[in-house]
C-alpha cells in the first residue's frame, strides 16, 4: 500500500526475486501511472524495472485494497508519515491504511500478515496500527492476523540497488508470532542479506537511530570542515584522516551545505519529539538540527567573502536545487535557505538543476516568494554571473572544465563549491577563484 519511493521500489525489489506484487494506492492517477509503466518520481533504474515486471506479469496496480488483500499473503504499509507541527510523525495516513487493511481482513478466511515499512517512532505499530486493524477486522493478532515491522533503509538516487542489497533486513515481530517470522524470513531468503529479528519497538527504533546517527555524522563533519577552513587545513583531508579509522569509517563524512531529503531532518525532529515524550533531553539530535540550519549560512558567507563582502546587486548562479544528485526531490533541500539568504542580501539569483527545476519553482512558490529564475541551460545561468554556488554535486557539473565553468562569467568569476564537486587544487592551478567548503580562502 502506497506507491511512493518506498512502496514502488520495495515492490520492484520483490518482483526481482520472483514474488508477485500488487501495488495499491488510494490515488487513481498514481495507480494509472504505475499500470502504464510510468514511475511517479524520477529514480535511476526504476522505469526499466517497472516496464520489465509489468511485462512479465509479476506486477500490477489497483485502488481496490480488499481485492489486493484477498489475492495476497502479505501487505506492506508504505504510506507517508509527514511531520506534525511538533516534529513527531503524523500517523494519519498510516492509521487510515491500517483501518482499510482491517476492513479487508474482516472478510478473509485466511491468515494475512501486515508489515509496516513506513517510518514511525517507537510504539506506533502497537498503539496505532494494531488497534486500527483489530477494531476494523474484529480479529485479534496473532490468531486472526499478524503484524510486523520491517523498516526500509533505501536512499534516493540508488533506491532500487539499496532495496535489492540492504546492509541488513530488520524484522520486528510480535511476541510468539512464529508464523509471521517464518513467512518474512522465507520472503527475504532470496535476498541473502544479514537478518535481525527484534520486537516491534526494536525495529522502529533501529530505523530512527540509524538515520539520526548518519545525520549527526554529517553535521559533525560540517563542523570539522568549517573549523579546518579557519586554519591552514583542508577539511576534506582532515575528514579522510578521521574516516580511515575503521571504527569510524569513511561514510557520511562528506561536509557540504547540510543534509536535506525526506528522512534526515524529519527523522531527527521525530527523535527529538519522541525522546521528549519519554522525558529524555534529545541533546544530540537537537544539536545536529541546529548545525544543519547554520550550514547554508556558512556557504553564503563564502559567497559574500568571494564577492568582496557585499552581495548587493551581484549576480549569483545557484547550481543544484535537488537535495542530492540523481533525484528530482527538493524536500528540505539546502538550496532553499541558500537561495533565500542570497536574495535577502540583495543578490540576483539565477538557478539550474538537471532534474529538479520545476519542483524547486513549486517549493519557492509554497514559501510565498516570487517566481525564481530557473533556466534550462547551464550556459545561460553562468553567463554574466559574478559567482556560482554549487549546491548539488551532479555529475553533469563535475564534468565541466575550469574554462567552461568561468569563461562566460563576470568578474570576479568566483566558484563557491558547497559540495566539493571539483578538485580544488586543479581549479586553483587553472586560475579559477575557487572557494570550497572546508577550505581556507584562495
Ligand atoms: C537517507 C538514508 O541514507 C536512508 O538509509 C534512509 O532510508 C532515507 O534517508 P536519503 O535521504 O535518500 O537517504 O539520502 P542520503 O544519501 O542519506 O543523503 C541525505 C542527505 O545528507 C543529503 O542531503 C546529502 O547531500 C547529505 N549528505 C550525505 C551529506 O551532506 N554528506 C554525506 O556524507 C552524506
Amino acid at each position: 500500500m502506497g506507491t511512493g519511493y518506498v512502496g514502488l521500489v520495495t515492490a520492484l525489489a520483490f518482483c526481482h526475486h520472483g514474488h508477485r506484487v500488487t501495488c495499491v494506492d488510494i490515488i487513481p492517477e498514481r495507480v494509472d501511472s504505475v499500470s502504464r509503466g510510468k514511475a511517479p518520481f524520477y529514480e535511476p533504474d526504476v522505469a526499466e524495472a517497472l516496464a520489465r515486471h509489468l511485462g512479465s506479469g509479476l506486477l500490477d496496480a489497483t485502488t481496490d485494497t480488499a481485492k489486493a488483500v484477498a489475492s495476497t499473503e502479505i501487505t506492506f504499509l508504505c504510506v507517508g508519515t509527514p511531520s506534525s507541527a511538533d516534529g513527531s510523525y503524523d500517523l494519519g495516513h498510516l492509521g487510515a491504511a491500517a483501518r482499510s487493511m482491517g476492513e479487508a481482513i474482516a472478510g478473509l478466511d485466511r491468515h494475512h500478515l501486515v508489515v509496516t515499512k513506513s517510518t514511525v517512532t517507537p510504539t506506533a505499530n502497537r498503539s496505532v496500527v494494531l488497534p486500527a486493524i483489530t477494531n476494523a477486522s474484529g480479529k485479534e493478532a496473532p490468531a486472526g492476523f499478524s503484524l510486523a515491522s520491517n523498516p526500509e533503509f533505501l536512499r534516493e538516487g540508488s533506491a532500487l540497488a539499496d532495496a535489492l542489497a540492504p546492509d541488513r533486513i530488520v524484522l520486528g515481530i510480535m511476541e510468539g508470532d512464529q508464523a509471521a517470522r517464518d513467512l518474512l524470513e522465507g520472503l527475504y531468503a532470496p535476498f541473502d542479506r544479514p537478518l535481525l529479528v527484534t520486537s516491534l519497538e526494536g525495529a522502529e527504533l533501529i530505523k530512527l537511530a540509524s538515520n539520526s546517527l548518519l545525520a549527526i555524522k554529517v553535521a559533525f563533519a560540517n563542523e570539522v570542515a568549517n573549523l579546518a577552513s579557519s586554519v591552514d587545513a583542508d577539511g576534506y583531508q582532515v575528514l579522510e584522516g578521521v574516516g580511515l579509522d575503521h571504527r569510524l569509517g569513511p561514510h557520511f563524512l562528506r561536509a557540504g551545505a547540510g543534509f536535506g531529503g525526506s528522512c534526515f531532518p524529519r527523522g531527527l525532529r521525530a527523535l527529538v519529539a519522541f525522546s521528549r515524550s519519554q522525558g529524555a533531553p534529545a541533546l544530540l539530535p537537537t544539536a545536529a538540527l541546529d548545525q544543519n540550519e547554520v550550514q547554508p549560512a556558512v556557504m553564503v558567507d563564502l559567497v559574500r567573502k568571494a564577492l568582496d563582502g557585499n552581495l548587493q546587486g551581484k549576480r549569483v548562479a545557484l547550481l543544484g536545487l535537488a537535495f542530492k544528485p540523481d533525484t528530482d526531490d527538493v524536500r528540505e533541500t539546502r538550496a532553499l535557505p541558500i537561495y533565500k539568504l542570497l536574495l535577502e542580501e540583495g543578490a540576483t539569483v539565477v538557478c539550474h538543476d538537471p532534474r529538479a527545476g520545476s519542483n524547486f519553482v513549486e517549493l519557492v512558490r509554497e514559501e510565498g516568494l516570487a517566481h525564481p529564475d530557473v533556466r534550462e541551460g547551464l550556459d545561460e545561468v553562468l553567463r554574466e554571473a559574478n559567482a556560482a554556488v554549487i549546491q548539488t554535486e551532479w555529475e553533469e557539473y563535475r564534468l565541466l572544465g575550469p574554462a567552461e565553468l568561468v569563461s562566460e562569467m563576470a568578474p570576479p568569476r568566483a566558484i563557491v563549491d558547497a559540495r566539493r564537486t571539483f578538485d580544488p587544487y586543479m581549479m586553483r592551478a587553472a586560475g579559477v577563484t575557487y572557494w570550497g567548503v572546508g577550505l581556507p580562502p584562495p
